[in-house]
Order: structure tokens, then C-alpha cells, then sequence
């Protein structure tokens, strides 16, 4: 049987597989273009995602759109979301098994959506996504590439809140972007 996003939204709203359940307000199920080519991967749902159920809707999400818009893009046209659907406490790293037990989701989302790029924000997504032992600060911005997919990581946007000189490494990276994207039509 065939998934659709409607019954993936229904079960990531439902779900009780790792005890983040127990404390989240909201599940955060990914949101966006569902034809998008690009699709971004994040870690987790922060402290506003949680309440309002939307990814990317507080201090973060302000940095991500101001990117988006100064490389020509616009949220609306991708599909963004998180290697978990659920908010750790106080913003901790996801465990192995929260992400384990998180990761059909993803699967699913990936399958339904067929991106031609995978960007992953911060070294929680890369590690899970590209490799385990991916540096994100010397591998920022380069590509892998599976089946039909262009994979590449930048800084998560919390970083750059925590350190505004990253910006200007990260705008480079989402033209890169582009850039790929201008590649495959
Ligand atoms: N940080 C993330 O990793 N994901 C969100 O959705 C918001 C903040």
C-alpha cells in the first residue's frame, strides 16, 4: 500500500514510539511544496515549533527566510523538515533511539516527495543523512550524490544566531544551491 501524506501527517500527529512524546505540546510534521525539488532536512523542532506545530516558525526560521530570500528562494517553493518530529527539552541533541524510532517519517517524506536535492542544516541532519562522521565545518557545501539525488549540508541557522559570521558561509552555500538546481533543467 501506498502512503499518502495525509495518512504520514496523521501518524507523526499520533505518534507515542520515543518518550519525546510524552513532553512535546505539538508534533512538527514537515511542511511545504510537495513538488519542491529541494528539500531541507534540520534536527529538531525548537521551543516555538513545538507550540505552534510549524517548522521553522521562531528565531531560526527568521535567519532561514532571510537566506531563502537573498539567494532567490522562498519557502514556499521547498519542503522543509526535521530528523525528528517532536522538541527535545531545553533543546538537547537528539538520542540514537528518538531518531531511530523518527526516522520512517523521514523515509516516507523522502519517498513521497522525490527531492533532486537534500540539504541538510547543522551536523545532526548530515550525520544522520550523509555520513556519520561528517564535519560540518570542513565539509560545508560539498556534494554527494544518490540514485537521482544532489546531497550537500550547510550550517543550521541556529549557529548562525549563535555566530553572525557564518552567514556570509552559508549564503554561498544556498547559491551553491541554486546553482546545483539551475543544473538539472
Ligand atoms: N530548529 C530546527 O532544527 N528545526 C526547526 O523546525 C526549528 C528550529
Amino acid at each position: 500500500m501506498q502512503y499518502t501524506w495525509k495518512d504520514i501527517e496523521q501518524h507523526v500527529a499520533a505518534c507515542t514510539h520515543c518518550l519525546l512524546s510524552r513532553t512535546r505540546h505539538r508534533p512538527v510534521m514537515g511542511r511545504g511544496n510537495h513538488q519542491a525539488d529541494i528539500m531541507l532536512i534540520a534536527e529538531a523542532p525548537g521551543g516555538q515549533e513545538d507550540q505552534q506545530g510549524i517548522p521553522f516558525v521562531g528565531q531560526s526560521g527568521e535567519i532561514l527566510d532571510r537566506l531563502l530570500q537573498d539567494c532567490g528562494l522562498d519557502r514556499k517553493e521547498l519542503y522543509i523538515t526535521n530528523i525528528l518530529k517532536c522538541h527535545p527539552p531545553g533543546n538537547r541533541d537528539p538520542k540514537e533511539e528518538e531518531k531511530e524510532a523518527c526516522f520512517l517519517y523521514l523515509k516516507y517524506e523522502t519517498f513521497l516527495l522525490k527531492p533532486r536535492i537534500i540539504v541538510c542544516l547543522g551536523r545532526v541532519a548530515a550525520q544522520r543523512i550523509i555520513s556519520q562522521d561528517f564535519r560540518i565545518t570542513r565539509q560545508h557545501g560539498t556534494w554527494i550524490y544518490r540514485k537521482n539525488c544532489a546531497l550537500t549540508a550547510t550550517y543550521h541557522p541556529s549557529a548562525i544566531l549563535r555566530d553572525s559570521s557564518k552567514y556570509e558561509t552559508t549564503k554561498e552555500d544556498f547559491m551553491k544551491i541554486v546553482k546545483k538546481r539551475a543544473e538539472f533543467v
